[in-house]
């Protein structure tokens, strides 16, 4: 049996810190629960002192989620590990994760300390985490632009205070394969008590090495990788764990270890994860993007069908890829659908199943053939569902070539009925403004995009929407055969959710 690589996930925190991926703690749990199916070893749920947000959807998860160890984050002091251990108690195996740089220049720099102090701040402060439970983790912020002999003081010192994971991270981004592959030997044959701790790494993304130097690393004995879903991060992103995961299970000749993810909910997982922060994945993106398995000129096509493996290294069914499956009809049963969203890898709540049925049925009436992509995209709508305070009643567009694109639009608004109709540019344009006129927001829409769910003139549009107002981004998310009903579905999406954010952020107090 080959060693194993524990996957630490941290799409909850350092995946948040993605500009506009924001998530509500319903949505943050929804996403654990994903994780747990994806058997990753550790949770990151995210940076307890940094809000009384952050640290509800802690202790919510921590609280909630078994089958994982739940990580939250501290700096380096003690009113940062106290507030994580008050959020992480209730866990079935919690693990403090404290961090605090090595490098000159955030030591010069961001914190104005020098060696010697942060060795003592590091050392005294996972002692104190280490009070309330053995299961610490120690980050060397922006290690690989460190002093390494530094690093391996601090590391064997911290070792000797507590900590059972040490975190080496590539903060910025900057180590190139081979040199971060080295460091991470010479970690291993420098530090004396390393053998009493896992060594982990933490790799960002900015020369679009993660990936690669995450793996040299693995190759060299670091025997954790943190990484995030679609490679979610700070700036160009973390690891991909999808990435990480299918090169390991796939180059099993050159990477002497395994991981124990459960990679047929990959795809269900990165789809949810998009879903929610609202960020699309990239056509391209290796693994999860539309066209990861898709052949395009005649002689791949060719190959593909007489032996899949002349041109795909990997099974699409690895991943839980399902794609141009034709699903159900419109007589199939409700357990039939059931099982069929089980097979897809999504976990659905009775009352959640009752809910896509009936959108299910009003679909097969309109559309001839109903495919997975259209049963995952009603999923995600009624998954991610959220209070409606503003409701769809009816939508009327005109538009044309030489017509004034006009929308009439009436709405549900907390049980009163709202009626309104406006001329626009198009008539995406005019259903906009006329429900920003019945809902009275001031919200900028920041991005706005359609595409289409499986093939056809018939298939289902899916607009993505996100909208900003008084500093707070939310994302939207409508699905429909029509476009334009799409369109005004994902906008009022996004308006429910700044409701909801409204009323969390009250009630939070
Ligand atoms: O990038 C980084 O160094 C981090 C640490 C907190 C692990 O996110
Ligand atoms: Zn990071």
């Amino acid at each position: 049996m080959t060693e194993k690589i524990f996957i630490f996930d941290t799409t909850l925190r350092d995946g948040e810190q993605s500009p506009g991926a924001s998530m509500n703690l319903q949505e943050k749990f929804r996403l654990a629960q994903q994780l747990v199916k994806l058997k990753v070893d550790v949770i990151e749920a995210g940076f307890p002192v940094a809000s009384v947000g952050d640290f509800e959807c802690v202790k919510n998860i921590a609280d909630n989620v078994r089958g994982v160890q739940v990580a939250g984050l501290a700096r380096c002091s003690q009113k940062d590990i106290d507030t994580a251990w008050e959020a992480l108690k209730g866990a079935e195996s919690p693990r403090i994760h404290t961090f605090l740089a090595t490098s000159d220049i955030h030591l010069q720099h961001k914190l104005r300390m020098s060696r010697e102090q942060m060795l003592e701040r590091a050392t005294a402060m996972v002692k104190h985490a280490a009070g309330y439970t053995s299961n610490v983790e120690f980050s060397a912020e922006d290690a690989s632009r460190s002093d390494l002999d530094f690093v391996c003081l601090v590391f064997e010192a911290v070792i000797a205070a507590g900590a059972t994971v040490l975190n080496f991270p590539d903060t910025t981004g900057y180590a190139l394969p081979d040199e971060f592959g080295e460091k991470i030997r010479y970690l291993i044959e420098r530090v004396p008590n390393i053998h009493k701790a896992v060594l982990s790494v933490h790799c960002h993304n900015d020369l679009g090495l993660a990936v690669a130097n995450s793996l040299a690393a693995v190759n060299n004995g670091a025997r954790q990788v943190e990484c995030t879903l679609n490679g979610l991060g700070e700036r160009a992103g973390n690891t991909a764990l999808e990435e990480l995961v299918m090169a390991v299970r796939t180059r099993g000749d050159r990477i002497a270890c395994h991981t124990e993810v459960a990679t047929e909910h990959i795809h269900a997982s990165s789809r949810l994860v998009s879903t929610i922060t609202g960020m699309p994945v990239q056509p391209n993106k290796a693994i999860v993007g539309a066209n990861a398995f898709a052949h395009e000129s005649g002689i791949h096509q060719d190959g593909v069908l007489k032996e899949r493996t002349t041109y795909e290294i990997m099974n699409p069914a690895d991943i839980g890829l399902t794609t141009g499956n034709l699903v159900l009809g419109k007589h199939s049963g409700r357990h039939a659908l059931k099982s069929r969203i089980q097979t897809m890898g999504y976990t659905l709540t009775d009352e959640e199943i009752d809910r896509v049925f009936v959108r299910f049925k009003e679909l097969a009436d309109l559309k001839k053939e109903m495919f997975d992509e259209d049963l995952e995209a009603i999923v995600m709508d009624e998954v991610l569902r959220i209070p409606e305070t503003y409701e769809l009643v009816s939508l009327g567009v005109m538009s044309g070539s030489r017509t004034l694109p006009t929308a009439a639009v009436s709405l549900n608004i907390r049980g009163e009925r709202a009626e309104g109709a406006a001329l626009g540019v198009g008539p995406i344009d005019a259903c906009f403004r006329t429900i920003a006129n019945l809902t009275g927001t001031a919200s900028k829409l920041l991005y706005f995009g359609v595409s289409s769910i499986s093939g056809g003139t018939d298939a289902q549009g899916e607009v993505m929407v996100r909208i900003e107002e008084d500093g707070k981004v939310v994302v939207g998310q409508g699905a429909d055969p029509d476009i334009i009903t799409a369109a005004a579905k994902a906008y009022l999406n996004s308006l429910n959710r700044l409701v909801y954010l409204r009323k969390e952020a009250v009630t939070r107090g």
